[in-house]
């Protein structure tokens, strides 16, 4: 008899609860999963829907508790449906707690590739589009208000009917905007980055292998002018141009993996060796648009990545939220470069110098790397200079002013 009035009062109680685990999921689920190809694509993402959808049916029990079973309960005096589904909801709930030690076993979407499942991906960057906006709105806008009306219609008892005339005129406005234009074709791996960091070891690793496989097509500066290109039914590519450079690596991972064309899947080769042919292609793109003139790159070319030890034993990477500067030695090739942490007068020593030496030579487009080199927060390069007397302090430490005021943002550049 006593079950309706507790199933009551348990009503803010419970109320209470759910919306502090909503709420805390989702910053969760935001460092935890991070995107929508860490949801769908990912064993942990998958964990984590068939999740959401046990919690799904637990608000929805829940739901019919309150509304329905509780107050039947009070007029009817028998407790039986409540009962029953309060016995669901536990097993629900214990289902749950299930798939979250199953979660917790596991290594966070963030942390692995996900594979996507679909031909298609949404358009990057799609509200920056006034076509596709406007697409969305001549579609949302009447739903949206129609459902209003909808809304209004049940609650409102003596405007019922007006308000749903009005809903349905809404209704007529509806525009379908055409899909296509709001996805891009996707493969598996599209949203895969590079898991070598983008290393000026792994580059160098790439350097050769593309030498040895592709510059036959492509040639050695991978701008398409090789000894067999004229041979092939497609003109092989300039793979510096902005046109690749501007695709997800996860995506010329996947060409390179399994051809296109008239060139031949690379088989044989591992994924590392292709992610470091990816970084390769990068390299190269960022060559493309560094101006010799004043020494800086007309977009975003990548700091390759290196390793350096402090001092006091801290290590420094880049891209990791402060400005660097790099100085090569002059005295002898390969001498060792010299970091310094913007701000810190702390000097740290590059590990494996030799090969970042050489990228850093072949993405300023020399013989040799330049004296010095300013990368941004971000870890985007923005500035070089040819010789230390180039590099007047005082126009050093205006440039970098400069990049501190305005790192290059990592946003839709891909990496
Ligand atoms: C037999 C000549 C040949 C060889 C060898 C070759 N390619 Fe290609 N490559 C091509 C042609 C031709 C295309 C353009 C295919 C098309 O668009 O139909 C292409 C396209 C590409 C693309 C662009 C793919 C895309 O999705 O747009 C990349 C990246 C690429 N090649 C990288 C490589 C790498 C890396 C190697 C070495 C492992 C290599 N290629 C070896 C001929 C070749």
């Amino acid at each position: 008899a006593l079950a309706p009035a507790f199933a009551r009062r348990f009503t803010p109680l419970g109320l209470a609860c759910v919306i502090v685990l909503a709420a805390t999921s989702v910053s969760q689920a935001q460092a935890l999963i991070g995107s929508l190809p860490g949801l769908l694509g990912t064993a942990y993402g998958k964990l984590a829907i068939a999740k959401i959808a046990l919690f799904g049916g637990l608000l929805l029990l829940a739901c019919a508790n309150r509304f329905r079973f509780a107050p039947r309960a009070e007029t009817s005096g028998s407790a039986r449906s409540l009962a029953l589904s309060v016995a669901l909801e536990a097993g629900l709930g214990l289902a749950i707690v299930a798939v979250a030690a199953a979660l917790a076993s596991r290594p966070p979407a963030i942390h692995e590739q996900p594979v996507w499942p679909f031909a298609v991906r949404p358009v990057p960057a799609f509200w920056d589009d006034a076509y596709l906006r406007d697409g969305l709105f001549r579609l949302l806008a009447p739903v949206a208000t129609a459902l209003a009306l909808f809304v209004a219609a049940l609650s409102l008892r003596k405007l019922r009917w007006p308000a749903l005339l009005a809903g349905a005129i809404a209704l007529a406005f509806v525009q379908i905007p055409p899909w296509r234009p709001y996805v891009v074709a996707a493969v598996p791996t599209s949203f895969q980055g590079s898991p070598t960091g983008y290393a000026a070891r792994s580059i160098a690793t790439g350097r050769e292998l593309f030498q040895r496989d592709c510059a036959r097509c492509h040639g050695a500066d991978v701008r398409g002018r090789g000894p067999v290109a004229i041979a092939q039914s497609v003109w092989p590519p300039d793979l510096s141009a902005p046109l690749i450079a501007g695709r997800p690596g996860g995506e010329l991972f996947w060409s390179i993996r399994h051809g296109v064309g008239p060139m031949p899947p690379a088989g044989q080769l591992d994924d590392a060796a292709i992610w470091s042919l990816v970084d390769f292609i990068r390299l190269r793109a960022g060559a493309r648009i560094f101006s010799p003139s004043e020494m800086s790159w007309s977009g975003a070319a990548r700091m390759p990545g290196f390793v350096a030890r402090c001092v006091g034993g801290t290590i420094v990477v880049p891209g990791n939220g402060v400005p660097l500067t790099l100085r090569f030695g002059r005295d002898e090739p390969g001498a060792g470069v010299e970091v310094q942490v913007d701000g810190a007068g702390q000097r740290c020593a590059v590990e494996d110098p030799a090969p970042l030496a050489a990228a850093l030579a072949e993405i300023t487009a020399s013989a040799s790397a330049p004296a010095l080199v300013l990368v941004d927060a971000n870890g985007w390069l923005r500035r070089a200079f040819k010789a230390e007397g180039d590099g007047a302090p005082d126009k050093v430490a205006s440039e970098l002013a400069e990049i501190r005021r305005r790192p290059l943002e990592g946003a839709g550049l891909h990496h």
